[in-house]
């Protein structure tokens, strides 16, 4: 890896430790060779996927390409720069930010949520009402696609110029992600934009074709759209990636690069979680720490329901990610923990309460963030001392954030109600790079850990099934 050493994320379940309602330390010590034995298992499933051969009947489907992806990338992108896929990616956005104001990225599931985690933890809060030089010449960026709420694609619409015009600021243009290409939300969504950009374009092919940039499989209805259309750029989705894994391909690639984003750090984050995860041991390995408490609460204490607590506002989107991730993977087979993101302090003043006094049912996973982006404000003083804070005058935000996470575990650690700590260095790429993929990883080695398939996600296929008959039967 080039550039400075990369700050770690760091992992620490000291606040889980509790005799009566936790786990000791020996707990996680006598599970640490069935732990091993599941890393093996994920690390022999990207042989066998490398290797192509058949798939054994129980561990079809097998999409363990996620894995060693990040590595693929920056090796392909250090070796034949031009052609690789990273400067195709990073060619695609800088053609589009020379001639759009504003993208919208179409895309549901695990084509939405990790760009979404990407844009929320890493621009700057307001990135749409900036203006473009504060932008750095990126566009603005939407989502849509990813529902189907009239009167949310009507508010999109209100903000899409449907006239042909050379002027940058009033142009757009779209991303349409789909893996397989025939997700009917995305598809709406499509089509109603795609009406209005060529309308937008005067029906000019051409320029149409030049702002529309479709994410997809080698093959199905998206695929076969953007050969009609004839979009110059069209990036795949590689096969044996499964959707809520594909944040490290051109699904959460090209959106961050559009907004400015350093995908070559993102990246370097999840190869340096990887090269951790393959050696360190039990006991000093973040995913299998992380697997080794959430799977032990779970089995010995019923604590189903996994609560991450996010510390900042930007990382509420990761949460939700992650929520996709773990509720896709292994909720199946009557198996699999509820997870739930929460972001404080705000959620302390809602869902706070049964958290310190509901059931016992809750492992808590606090995301903190060690060092702020930004100068520290302070509270301030103020000759209207009404409210009586010019005695915490010189407190900082990040020192009244700092009291709020201490009192808030100190208080579940007074009630026995175990909490463990995230920790971030800083929201940036590397740190997301690392997310991404320890929480990939955690999901997996998970599943082989308690007997289910990770991938897949045949759950899913029930409602379609009834959507589809309803709207074409009435
Ligand atoms: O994890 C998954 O595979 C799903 O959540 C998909 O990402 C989601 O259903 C969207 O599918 P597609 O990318 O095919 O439109």
């Amino acid at each position: 890896m080039s550039g400075p050493a990369l700050a770690p994320l760091r992992y620490d379940p000291a606040g889980v430790m509790i005799p009566e309602t936790g786990l000791s330390p020996d707990d996680l010590r006598q599970l640490a060779p069935r732990l091993e034995a599941a890393r093996a298992e994920v690390l022999a499933d990207v042989d066998l996927w490398t290797g192509g051969g058949k798939v054994p009947a129980e561990k079809d489907p097998l999409d363990a390409g996620f894995l060693n992806l990040p590595e693929r990338l920056l090796e392909e992108y250090r070796g034949t720069r031009s052609t690789s896929q990273l400067e195709k990616i990073l060619n695609a956005s800088r053609r589009l930010a020379g001639v759009v104001d504003r993208v919208v990225v179409l895309g549901i599931g695990g084509s939405y949520m990790g760009a979404r985690a990407l844009f929320d933890s890493c621009c700057h809060p307001y990135f749409n009402e900036l203006s473009r030089a504060e932008r750095g010449g990126h566009p603005r960026l939407y989502f849509e696609g990813n529902n189907v709420d009239n009167d949310a694609m009507q508010g999109m619409l209100d903000l899409l110029s449907d006239r042909p015009t050379r002027e940058v600021a009033d142009r757009w243009g779209l991303v349409v992600i789909s893996k397989s290409g025939g997700t009917l939300e995305t598809a709406v969504a499509f089509r109603q934009l795609l009406a209005v950009l060529r309308r937008a374009c005067a029906d000019d092919a051409q320029a149409v074709a030049d702002l529309v940039v479709p994410v997809t499989g080698n093959s199905g209805r998206l695929f076969e759209l953007a050969k009609a259309l004839g979009c110059d750029d069209v990036f795949p989705i590689p096969d044996g990636v499964g959707g809520r894994f594909s944040v490290l391909t051109a699904v959460g690639l090209l959106p961050a690069a559009i907004l400015g984003l350093d995908i070559v750090k993102l990246l370097e984050g999840a190869a340096a979680m990887n090269a951790h995860f393959r050696t360190a041991p039990p006991g000093n390995n973040i995913v299998l720490d992380y697997v080794g408490v959430g799977h032990l609460m779970e089995e010995k204490r019923g604590a189903t329901i996994r609560v991450l607590s996010a510390w900042a506002k930007g990382l509420e989107a990761a949460g939700l990610w992650y929520d996709q991730l773990l509720a896709e993977s292994l909720g199946k087979n009557l198996q699999g923990a509820t997870p739930l993101t929460i972001v404080n302090t705000r959620d302390l003043h809602s869902r706070g309460q049964q958290h310190q006094e509901g059931r016992r049912d809750k492992l808590i996973t606090n995301l903190i963030v060690d060092q702020v982006r930004r100068d520290k404000l302070k509270v301030g003083t103020s000759d209207l001392d009404q409210d009586q804070l010019n005695a915490l005058a010189d407190k900082t935000v990040p020192e009244i954030m700092a009291a709020a996470i201490s009192g808030t575990n100190q208080a579940y650690a007074e009630d026995k109600r175990p909490t463990a700590d995230l920790h971030f260095p800083r929201l940036d790429e590397a740190a997301m790079g690392q997310f991404f993929q320890m929480m990939m990883l955690a999901t997996v080695v998970e599943g082989r850990l308690i007997g289910i398939n990770p991938y897949g996600q045949p759950g899913v296929e029930a409602y379609k099934k009834h959507m589809n008959a309803n709207l074409r039967n009435h």
